[in-house]
């Protein structure tokens, strides 16, 4: 039995596939690497000395995923592929909707038709839109203000309409708060095409000297130095998320929702100050004018991930800026063309 990690390539994927073959579990990638790399796949058997399926193939087409389907005996399915640009949503929402949205009907579709119906779903903070209260619970109103959210909030609907349409369906839905960090090996790591629209990577990006300077967006928010305050998760603590996740929805049938976070918020000066101790290089900055759609502050309340899943962030700041660091230092362009 093998687990379909679509979108495996990508950042949060390929890091969660390395954990699920360290676990022991067999693999089948599918990803049309449009925001990856081939080179991921390749380091992943490298570090886990373990080979395994790979598909070049979109989720929208059909014929390829039934091909999937039918050439591996799947137990269940981890679903990463999406797109996840907040800004590149705003833009080319239809590419987004189409995208994420007709991707996983097309996937649940073949799902079902081929009666595996156990799913693990990337979902996003960005559910929650502007939040009233922090930290955010699961049952906190759900608003999302852009494109890209929508998706995410349109197909946790579509993925709860499923399971009340068939109750044999298992269905973990995960938000992810703000994922950085790297494996500790610095062979893999966040790869961004062109300028990134994330802090960390951007923050690398200065400290490597391919920026001059971070622009920190915004110093009068309502936080304790007013910028921004989020909730930064190290990637392979998410990733180890997902082990936990897949082994409660393995042996039930349900929907269940969870915040993936850490539960403490940071700000952007307390990341610059955090990476600045532990890998000694200064990152210059200056603060502009705020992102439009920005929240002041978003961190998790991860009281249910414990107790539920009983799983637990266990990485500190520091960890993730360094991680971060030497990801970015062994790999100054990333995993190259
Ligand atoms: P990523 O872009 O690194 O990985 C996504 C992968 O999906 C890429 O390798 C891309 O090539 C692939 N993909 C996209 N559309 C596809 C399609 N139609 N068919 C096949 N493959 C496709 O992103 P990530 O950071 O690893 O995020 C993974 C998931 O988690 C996404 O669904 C994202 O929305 C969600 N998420 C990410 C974050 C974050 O900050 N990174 C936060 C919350 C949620
Ligand atoms: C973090 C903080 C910025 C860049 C996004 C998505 C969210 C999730 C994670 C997918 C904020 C500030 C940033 C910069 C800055 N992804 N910042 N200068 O916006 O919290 O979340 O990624 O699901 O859905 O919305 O993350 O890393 O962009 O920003 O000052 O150059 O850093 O204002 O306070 P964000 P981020």
């Amino acid at each position: 039995m093998s687990i379909l990690v679509t979108g495996g390539a990508g950042y949060i994927g390929s890091h969660t596939c390395i954990e699920l073959l360290s676990a022991g579990y067999e693999i089948v990638v599918l990803d049309n690497l449009s925001n990856s790399k081939p080179e991921v796949l390749k380091r992943i058997s490298e570090l886990t000395k373990k080979d395994f399926k790979f598909y070049q193939a979109d989720l929208l087409d059909k014929t390829t995923l039934e091909k999937v389907f039918s050439e591996n005996n799947i137990e269940a399915v981890i679903h990463f592929a999406g797109l996840k640009a907040v800004g590149e949503s705003i833009e080319i929402p239809l590419h987004y909707y189409h995208n994420n949205i007709t991707g996983t009907l097309v996937l649940c579709q073949t799902m079902k038709k081929y009666d595996v119906k156990k799913m693990i779903f990337s979902s996003s903070a960005n559910v929650y839109g502007v939040p009233k209260l922090v930290p955010i619970t699961e049952t906190s109103p759900l608003s999302a203000i852009n494109p890209y959210g929508r998706t995410k909030l349109v197909i946790e609907k579509i993925l709860g309409d499923l399971y009340d349409s068939d109750n044999s369906w298992s269905i973990a839905l995960l938000r992810y708060f703000n994922p950085i960090g790297a494996h500790e090996s610095g062979r893999i790591g966040e790869d961004p095409n062109d300028i990134p629209n994330n802090l960390m990577p951007y923050i690398n990006q200065v400290a490597i000297g391919k920026r001059d300077k971070l622009n920190v967006f915004g110093n009068d928010y309502d936080t304790h130095d007013g910028t921004g305050v989020r909730d930064y998760i190290h990637v392979v603590d998410l990733a180890k998320g997902h082990l936990k996740a897949l082994e409660m929805i393995i042996p039930i049938t349900g929907i269940d929702v969870f915040n993936l976070g850490t539960g403490t918020g940071y700000s952007v000066l307390d990341l610059i100050k955090s990476y600045e101790n532990v890998t000694s290089k200064k990152i210059p900055y200056t603060f502009t004018h705020r992102r439009p759609g920005d929240v002041d502050k978003s961190y998790a309340d991860i009281t249910k991930a414990n107790k539920i899943l009983g799983w637990k962030a266990l990485k500190s700041l520091e960890d993730m800026c360094y991680d971060s660091w030497r990801w970015q230092k062994n790999n100054p362009n990333g995993y190259g063309k």
